[in-house]
């Protein structure tokens, strides 16, 4: 928290503990989670307020809330400290059924874009023609990469309750491991929330650890440690991740991410449609077939920017490519045909002298 922030007074709870404060939940725009606040006693019509960032963390943030009922000219009023607010951003009005309760929330949503990076901002909530709150922010620094992983907040989630052939396979996991060793099934259980849900929610990491008898923060590390966890929702369709490692790279693996910038949007966010996410990731140990991605569970190798821009057509068509080669090798092979072992003699045996091999003689009766 910054010094700016400090001074006006900033309320941010920290990353698990600001989860799930919230009882009506507030799905907040894709992207990194600044900062959430509750409600504030006296309040009227700006609660669950949620910052966070857009596409690019330096430039771009959202100011996110709910409010009970209807109000007229939802704004955010912004500028620096030294400044002063000198700009509206107008909010967009969106309502929502919560997945939890049945009710119908009614939330708004400011971007403000064209910032800087790196600096702090002072902003305000105006509705109605009043202030309803006043708070701070700093953008992220110039140079940082987009962001891999994101906080989870308080974004609505669904049941998190095992399905039924979820549940048998979590007691498959279980029931490997002794009882006071259980926390061992972490991963494979995780991994069965993600393969239910397509993402790990805050929430889910909370089931696991009751499940486990974990201090939630263990499940937490290990959530965030191993980047095959999604710990934001992804596009329903199709989760790419195409690898950027120096073999692929070589191998026009930019040219690729090129064609998810245009078929699919903003690398980390999920597309507008809400089928597709892409990511780039490293070295997915396919270097032979260079240059490659991951599409949900299968591989699809040695692409070119038009087999790939295919496969996501496809995607998006409700087919199912097939994974592999799409230069129509065998596996890894050499992509021009075999260059050693040509003649079968070599591995056939039929090279090989005979021999007698000893203790092969019927044994004397
Ligand atoms: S560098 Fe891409 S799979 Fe290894």
């Amino acid at each position: 928290m910054t010094e700016s922030m400090e001074r006006a007074g900033v309320s941010r709870r920290s990353f698990i503990g600001g989860a799930g404060a919230t009882a009506g939940g507030l799905m907040v725009a894709s992207g990194q989670v600044l900062w959430q606040q509750a409600a504030r006693a006296g309040t009227v019509t700006a609660e669950q307020v949620h910052l966070t960032y857009g596409a690019d963390p330096t430039r771009e943030v959202v100011v996110s809330w709910v409010t009970p009922t209807s109000v007229s000219k939802p704004q955010v009023q912004i500028g620096t400290p030294s400044g002063g607010f000198g700009r509206t951003v107008p909010a967009e009005t969106r309502t929502y059924t919560d997945s939890n309760n049945g009710i119908e929330t009614i939330t708004q949503h400011a971007s403000i874009e064209g910032l800087h990076p790196g600096t702090d901002y002072v902003y305000r909530i105006v509705s109605d023609g009043e202030t309803q709150l006043s708070s701070a922010f700093r953008t992220a620094p110039a140079g940082r990469s987009a962001f891999r992983f994101t906080s989870v907040g308080d974004i609505a989630c669904g049941d998190t309750a095992f399905s039924k052939a979820s549940l048998e396979k979590v007691q498959f996991w279980l029931a490997k491991y002794p009882d006071h060793k259980r926390q061992s099934a972490v991963l494979p259980i995780l991994w069965l929330v993600q393969k239910q849900e397509g993402w790990v929610s805050e929430p889910a990491i909370r089931k696991v650890a009751d499940m486990l008898s974990m201090p939630v923060i263990r499940v937490f590390e290990v959530a965030t440690f191993y980047t095959m966890f999604m710990l934001e929702p992804v596009g329903t369709r199709a989760l790419v991740q195409v690898c950027g490692t120096t073999p692929c790279m070589l191998r026009g693996a930019n040219d690729l991410m090129k064609v998810c910038k245009d078929k699919i949007g903003a690398k980390d966010h999920i597309s507008k449609d809400g089928l597709f996410t892409w990511q780039e990731v490293e070295c997915l140990g396919a270097c032979c077939n260079a240059p490659m991605a991951q599409i949900n569970d299968y591989y699809y190798e040695d692409l070119t920017p038009e087999s790939l821009g295919k496969i996501i057509d496809d995607f998006r068509a409700g087919k199912k490519p097939k994974p592999g080669s799409y230069a129509g090798r065998k596996t890894s092979e050499p992509a021009a045909g075999p260059k050693t072992l040509l003649d079968p003699k070599l591995y056939d045996g039929s090279a090989a002298k005979k021999l007698k091999l000893p203790n092969t003689a019927p044994a004397a009766s």
